[in-house]
């Protein structure tokens, strides 16, 4: 083992130095804020951009050699899609997610489809044997991977220097340490100097590094949130454990555009593209079932339709539950207040049960509308149509509210053979006519509840 260097703590907040831990800065007094560094990285600022010792001289911009043309592709269109056209030699690219969502399959899938490509894979949590089995399932080709199982930085470096690969994966930043900080492995400084020391290697040597990154349960991003300044690209992979779709979301990206998102299905060997979302997501049912309402959503800059599932049922205990899978729960309870207030639904007493289908997590507010009637509908237990879908928010006050690229979504409902689609009187362009779609225009909620349901 190396000998440890010196290190100093220091305030994130301040810059303040000491030899030892405080909880509390005695320079500022703010509190948790100390954190390690190697005493020399520490001096050359923030030991991320510049080498040691070197000093460099301003460039003229126009004389600056472009690097970013050559984008590697990684032979997987959502994946090259979500990058903004491939990889840049070079980045340091983390993709974040909860243990277990398939952060490992995809890093691993990838190379194993790439075979004229040199990939180093480096993994902390599994035995190359564990790799190779898990290879074995993927399948693909496997002559351009190479495992290194190993956690100490200073050696993964001086490997992936030596052999100079195409492409290096590193699995995961939480298991890697340095020799130069005494905290463990997976502690803030730890895992703050692991991944600058990594882009620092990225930027020197020209090699792409693939980044994982894990995220705790309760929400609180313990890698990824404090590293998303110091990496060129964020990815966050989403979706419901039980729930076959996982969804891949741009976060940051210096060389595209992050509003784009990836979708992908685990199967039995690996995960599989989904080009096109909304045709896996919307069942089409021959016969109407009620509780289900399908949204025409925009994730990203692509429109896609899926199906909301609700239950609305008397509640056995007393208390009512109020549950939503891949929905924010305080959303559901606001929408069913403005139900109960605005039109008169008294469902304070009912259990309601809120579902994505495919295990989606669903932020956008066009969703509001298909819950609603989704909830009304198992309420009344009266199917909707199955070709009728949903595009608006819901206001406090019962409004249905416009969402952005209303058009868009209806062009997709429509290319999907929906026939109607309801949205927001208040949207103040016009609507292009798309054939084969009614566009019906709702202002209120009791005015859709009489659309949908008069009569029942
Ligand atoms: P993994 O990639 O190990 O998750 P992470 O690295 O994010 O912790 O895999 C997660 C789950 O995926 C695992 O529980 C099993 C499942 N899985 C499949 O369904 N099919 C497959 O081909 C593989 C490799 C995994
Ligand atoms: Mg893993």
């Amino acid at each position: 083992m190396a000998a440890k260097t010196k290190t100093v703590w220091y305030c994130t907040a301040c810059g303040n130095e000491s030899p030892k831990w405080m909880g509390q800065c005695p320079a500022c007094k703010e509190w948790n804020t100390m954190v390690e560094a190697p005493a020399e990285a520490r001096k050359s600022s923030s030991g991320v951009a510049a080498g040691a010792g070197t000093h460099r001289h301003p460039t003229a911009l126009h004389e600056v050699s472009s690097l970013g043309e050559a984008r590697i592709s990684l032979c997987n269109g959502e994946l090259d899609r979500i990058l903004g056209g491939g990889l840049v030699p070079g980045s340091l690219v983390l993709i974040g997610g909860e243990p277990g969502i398939g952060e490992s399959t995809l890093s691993l899938q990838v190379p194993l489809h790439l075979p004229s490509l040199r990939t180093l894979y480096v993994t902390g949590e599994e035995s190359e044997r564990q790799v190779k089995l898990r290879a074995d399932r993927l399948g693909g080709d496997p002559s351009g991977v190479f495992i290194l199982a190993e956690t100490q930085l200073e050696n993964i470096i001086a490997e992936a220097s030596e052999m100079k690969p195409d492409l290096m994966i590193v699995d995961s930043v939480q298991t890697m340490y340095t020799d130069t900080l005494e905290s463990t492995p997976g502690s803030v400084s730890q895992i703050k100097e692991v991944a600058a020391r990594l882009l620092r290697f990225a930027k020197d040597s020209g090699v792409p590094v693939i980044l994982i990154g894990h995220i705790t349960k309760d929400g609180f991003i313990a890698g990824p949130k404090i590293l998303e300044h110091i990496v060129d690209v964020v990815l966050q992979f989403e979706g419901e454990n039980r729930g076959s779709y996982r969804v891949l979301r741009g976060i940051k990206n210096r060389f595209g555009s992050t509003s784009e998102i990836a979708v992908f299905e685990m199967t039995g060997s690996g995960l599989h593209e989904v080009a096109n979302p909304s045709e896996l997501l919307v069942p089409m049912h021959e016969e109407a079932l009620s509780g289900t309402a399908v949204c025409a959503m925009l994730d990203g800059t692509r429109p896609f339709l899926f199906e909301v599932q609700a239950l609305v049922s008397s509640a056995a205990y007393g208390t009512a539950q109020r549950s939503a899978t891949g929905f924010d729960v305080r959303r559901l309870n606001m929408l069913l207040a403005v139900l109960e207030k605005r039109a008169g639904f008294h469902l304070s007493a009912k259990d309601v049960f809120l579902n994505m289908a495919g295990g989606l997590k669903v932020a956008d507010p066009a969703c509001d509308l298909a819950v609603i009637s989704a909830v009304l509908s198992s309420n009344f237990d009266y199917a909707l149509p199955s070709d009728v879908c949903f595009a608006a928010e819901v206001g406090l006050s019962g409004e249905i509210r416009p969402v952005p690229q209303t058009d868009r979504r209806i062009a997709e409902a429509a290319r999907l053979g929906f026939k109607k689609i309801y949205v927001s009187s208040y949207i103040a362009k016009d609507l292009p006519a798309v054939a084969g779609i009614k566009v019906v225009k709702v202002a209120s909620v009791p005015e859709l509840v009489k659309a949908l349901f008069s009569g029942k």
